[in-house]
């Protein structure tokens, strides 16, 4: 098989926003506790946070983290969990039935995203509360001393304001699980008199608006429209959730799912650029695609209410990836990347055991899955901007997707024309070998190395010595890519079966 893809440095999509390298931390199982905060562990700072952890988060490249929901938001009190670590009360976590001690709480996280250098995105509760206490979160990050909230967090020792840029106007408030779900007009006109509130206390903030929680909502579109019809010209963002996981053995959907990825953006694109015209707005939102990842959420999780409740840290939704989850989500970030216009904002949901590319165990190691290793080397690869490539290639057939593209690209451009560096991203979703020939007129490339991840057949397995198995049989380090050809004009490589390279 065969097919080409035509790049030139002067045909450009966007800049990419570093914040699309985003991941996400909950108060979900062991995301926070036993993730990445565990006093007592033989890594552990002098503040309780896991040091192995925060290494492999920052080989990861992660540049952006949400926090601290996800559904526990929607019923979070955030005031119960800043002061005095020993006053602090235990509280019924409602959306994941677990009893949250409070131990880490606002300051807590917000210190370690500032040690770890990642930009920390913070979600207010619409579910449960509303305007004044969003309000007041932001004024105890963002404030200066001489009022109620941000003397508080002076009082609990933190003079300097945290400088919280991103927020989100609650989470999934379409979903029927959300606690305080809400109707669209409902929630449209509450994230408005919010996100108004919110900016009168920091008017430099920027805000993400709840679009719905998946492609498959019976409110998708109209969910967008209606929301959008209250919050336009108050937010910057509309947010993206979507997991993807192989059903019934149906392998090719799987591997497609970076096409309907792109369906899912280019209609959320259209369902605010909709709202903009009849506005008459110059203005563009764009999407904080701020939950996306593999989930085997069908067929593996059992849903949170019938389960007794537990107090934390509990093993919750650990999925367990194989080196075909990992072709997928460098599939997905073909997507990602090639989206620059409009996606800004991106979070691999979650970065800590619950759903996550680093795995721990409870005072001891922590490792990586092998969906780390397309993440850690796309966002340290793709520098600079977009490229707007075209890619000629056969499609396949899919049952949950009609026909795809067998093979998916995104390149980016990073310096001036004349003298830029290159990142070539690729995915081949056969069980052929493809040969691909990249066509770029007018530029004299020169390869260097690459990461190549292969798909498995095997069924993921659990525990540091299965990963370390999987890396070493399905990720590679490529010394020089397998190309030939490199001057101007034409460089063929060949694409392993089932691989992102
Ligand atoms: O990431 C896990 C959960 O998935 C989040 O809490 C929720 O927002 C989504 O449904």
């Amino acid at each position: 098989q065969r097919a080409t893809v035509l790049l030139h440095p002067d045909f450009r999509t966007g800049t990419i926003d570093r914040r699309v390298f985003g991941s996400f931390v909950e108060h979900l199982g062991r995301a926070v506790y036993t993730g990445i905060y565990e006093p007592g562990h033989t890594t552990a700072d002098e503040h309780g946070f896991r040091q192995d952890v925060a290494a492999l988060t920052r080989e990861l490249g992660v540049s952006m983290v949400r926090y601290p929901g996800g559904n526990f938001v929607s019923n979070y009190v955030w005031e119960d969990a800043v002061g005095p670590v020993e006053d602090r009360k235990p509280f019924i976590d409602l959306a994941w039935r677990t009893i949250e001690p409070n131990t880490v709480g606002t300051d807590e996280f917000l210190q370690w995203a500032e040690r770890e250098g990642v930009e920390p995105m913070m979600a207010v509760n619409l579910g449960t509360r509303g305007v004044a206490e969003a309000a007041a979160l932001v004024e105890y990050c963002n404030g200066e001393a001489g009022s109620r909230w941000a003397d508080l967090r002076i009082a609990n020792g933190r003079e300097k304001p945290y400088g919280v840029k991103l927020w989100c106007l609650g989470n999934e408030m379409d979903g029927p699980w959300q606690i305080g779900h809400k109707d669209a007009h409902e929630y449209g006109k509450l994230a408005a008199e919010a996100g108004k509130a919110m900016k009168l206390v920091d008017p430099t903030i920027s805000l993400v608006v709840c679009g719905s929680s998946s492609m498959g909502m019976a409110t998708f579109g109209e969910w967008e429209q209606t929301v959008l019809s209250y919050t336009y010209d108050l937010v910057d963002h509309i947010s993206m959730h979507a997991y993807y996981e192989e059903r019934h053995g149906d392998r090719a959907s799987f591997l497609g799912s970076g096409t309907s990825m792109d369906r899912f953006i280019d209609r959320v694109v259209a369902s605010a650029d909709a709202v903009g015209a009849r506005r008459r707005s110059d203005k563009k939102i764009t999407i904080s695609f701020d939950e996306w990842n593999v989930w085997y959420l069908d067929t593996r999780f059992q849903g949170e209410a019938a389960i007794p409740l537990r107090t934390a840290p509990q093993r919750i939704i650990e999925d367990v990836y194989s080196g075909l989850d990992a072709v997928v989500v460098g599939d997905l970030l073909v997507t990602l990347l090639n989206h620059a216009d409009r996606v800004p904002v991106a979070c691999l949901a979650q970065l800590v055991n619950v759903i996550a590319p680093i795995m721990t165990e409870p005072g001891g190691p922590a490792w990586k899955q092998p969906t780390f290793h397309p993440f850690a080397a796309t966002a340290r690869l793709a520098q600079g901007d977009s490229l707007d490539v075209r890619v000629d290639a056969a499609t396949m057939p899919t049952k949950e997707h009609g026909d795809v593209p067998t093979v998916t690209a995104a390149v980016t451009w990073d310096g001036p024309r004349e003298a830029g560096s290159l990142g070539v991203f690729l995915v081949n979703r056969t069980a052929e070998p493809v040969e691909v020939e990249l066509r770029h007129p007018g530029v004299a490339l020169t390869l260097g190395g690459g990461v190549q991840v292969t798909a498995d057949h095997e069924p993921a397995a659990h525990g540091p010595e299965h990963a370390a198995q999987v890396e070493a049989t399905h990720v590679s380090e490529l010394a020089t890519a397998p190309v030939t050809g490199t001057g101007a004009g034409t460089t063929t490589l060949t694409l392993a079966p089932e691989s992102w390279t």
